[in-house]
């Protein structure tokens, strides 16, 4: 047998390669950088596989480069749904569908030994700075030495050529043997932060949860008709990975977490890092050749990364910032994208469809009454709510009598406007008492704390609004931020003044924020929510 029979296709696949690595250094010396995204305005032969495919049917002593149609490369950035392909005998490139710092959706992403991998023809400067997408996902600490150890490297996430990817994963005779990838079907939330934050209401559901959904929405343009009970067109969830937060690390102590997730995605499968890890370990068998894990379509998520980025890491420090506003600015926001998730949340906690409409009830006729001329019309959901959470049952609380002051002064006003009034210690009520009482409150108010995360359940109606009482001097993003996300108002109280957007104080926690000797006037409260409802503070 001479030589050149016995040549075995991966030298074609070599000799191939070699070839159309000379042809992509000519090619990319028309890149563009422009505000730091990387336009790829070429055409290339990228196509490998199926080049193989003729060439093992060719004869194999064949010296030239074999003839190759010309096609166009798939982009990094997807613009349209990508080729069927049969991953058995071939490695479909990796594309980002979107991306912002911290969050990124991908189709085919690779898994082996616990580094992610992008598998494409382009060169890795095509996309994102892998630091803007993971990290290693170490807890966070506010020193030069762990914001250096969170810094990702090549084993975190890493560049392959559908060639090299075919030496790691690839049958030895794609003919005979198949791939030695698995396929993770289906759409999967890969969450890469550890369990520090998420073992938190605030921070899983109205923070993880909410960031995610409107990111997630937001790449597919998903449509909600407010029409169709908060429907929305947004693919389906099928799993949620934890990477790095075991099955306690991802709940919280009084349950809300799990029951969020639960009703919010009754279908959700939930694998944590115990799960993870033995993904990792079947892929790097000593005595078995490398296999990997192909996500099908896969968003990533990361803290670290969101933190590298502007909108969470200077401005906001909230991670779902990241995600909202990417997708705010590229208007692929529907405007009741939140609802969807709200009503499966609530309908799973038993509230009726009449209460679930109280918000697009009152924005449709907000705009008949807009629409009709009427100037200054009362578009205001009837009844009105208020809740008043307590917390003078927890560590930070108001100066007892200024509690006291505070509930006579909102019950002399709710009196006299016939409005509903609640005053509540969250952890004397069920979760369905909670969320019904949050699915139908106007005014939500309470000292800083996780008691205001159940904003995240409220009707958003023309003046529907958060309260936050802070110790004077302190402030923080986290129930003011997403209330705005939301598109409701809120109010920051210190004492007898307040600030709302765009006046926000700047991010302090001066002494006394955590204590009980919190101050509060009352007659500022009440004045907030008189001019809310009136519509004097749009
Ligand atoms: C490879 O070749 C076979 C035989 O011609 C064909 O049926 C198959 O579709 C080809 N596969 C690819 C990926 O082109
Ligand atoms: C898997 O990764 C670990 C480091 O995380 C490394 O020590 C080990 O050699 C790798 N195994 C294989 C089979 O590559
Ligand atoms: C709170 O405001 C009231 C009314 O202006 C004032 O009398 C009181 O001294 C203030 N308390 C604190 C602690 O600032």
């Amino acid at each position: 047998m001479g030589l050149a029979r016995t040549r075995s296709l991966r030298d074609v696949v070599l000799i191939l390669l070699g070839a159309t690595s000379m042809h992509l250094a000519s090619v990319f010396m028309g890149l563009h950088d422009h505000n730091g995204s990387i336009i790829v305005n070429t055409q290339v032969s990228s196509h490998f596989l199926e080049d193989l495919n003729n060439t093992a049917l060719a004869p194999l002593d064949v010296e030239e480069p074999v003839e190759r149609e010309e096609r166009t490369v798939q982009k990094p950035f997807e613009t349209e749904s990508p080729p069927v392909v049969d991953i058995a005998y071939d490695f479909p490139e990796t594309t980002i569908v979107s991306h912002a710092p911290g969050w990124t959706v991908f189709r085919n992403l690779y898994m082996s030994n616990g580094t992610l991998y992008i598998v494409s023809s382009e060169p890795s400067f095509a996309f994102p700075d892998i630091r803007y997408i993971t990290s290693t996902g170490l807890a966070a600490e506010n020193t030069p030495e762990n914001i250096a150890s969170r810094e990702p490297t090549r084993e975190n996430m890493d560049f392959l050529t559908p060639a090299q990817a075919r030496e790691r994963w690839g049958g030895a005779e794609r003919t005979i043997q198949r791939n030695r990838i698995w396929s993770v079907e289906g759409n999967t939330f890969l969450i890469n932060e550890p369990s520090q934050f998420l073992d938190h209401y605030y921070h899983l559901c109205a923070e993880l949860m909410l960031g995610a959904w409107s990111f997630w929405s937001g790449a597919w343009n998903a449509v909600v008709d407010p029409a169709s009970a908060g429907r929305t067109t947004a693919p389906p969830v099928h799993r949620m990975i934890f990477a790095h937060a075991d099955a306690y690390g991802w709940r919280d102590r009084p349950g809300f977490n799990a029951y969020f997730l639960r009703a919010a995605f009754p279908s959700l499968t939930v694998e944590v890092q115990q799960d993870w890890e033995d993904r990792i370990r079947a892929t790097a068998s000593a005595s078995a050749p490398q296999r990997a894990w192909h996500f099908d379509t896969v968003m990533l998520t990361d803290r670290s990364a969101a933190f590298r980025g502007e909108a969470c890491g200077s401005r906001t420090q909230r991670i779902a910032a990241a995600a909202f506003e990417h997708a705010q600015q590229a208007h692929t926001l529907a405007r009741w994208w939140w609802e969807p998730v709200r009503r499966s949340v609530l309908r799973f906690a038993g509230v009726d469809e009449p209460t679930l409409e109280i918000g697009v009830r009152a924005e449709a006729r907000a705009s008949d009454m807009e629409l009709a001329g009427v100037a200054g019309g009362l578009h205001r959901p009837q009844p009105i709510v208020v809740t008043y959470i307590s917390r003078q049952g927890a560590r930070r609380h108001l100066i007892d009598e200024h509690h006291e002051a505070l509930v006579s002064a909102l019950t002399e006003m709710c009196a006299a406007h016939r409005w509903e009034l609640n005053i509540v210690q969250a952890e004397r009520l069920t979760k369905e008492e909670q969320l019904a009482l949050a699915a139908r409150t106007t005014v939500l108010l309470g000292v800083h704390g996780n008691g205001l995360t159940h904003l995240i359940m409220m009707p958003v109606t023309p003046i529907s609004t958060v309260i936050e009482i802070f110790y004077p001097g302190g402030f923080a993003h986290d129930y003011e931020w997403t209330t705005h996300a939301l598109g409701m108002r809120h109010f920051a109280v210190w004492n007898d003044t307040y600030h709302t957007a765009p006046d926000t104080p700047r991010v302090d926690y001066p002494e006394g924020f955590q204590g009980t000797q919190i101050p509060v006037y009352p007659p500022i409260i009440t004045q907030i929510i008189q001019d809310r409802i009136a519509g004097r503070i749009p």
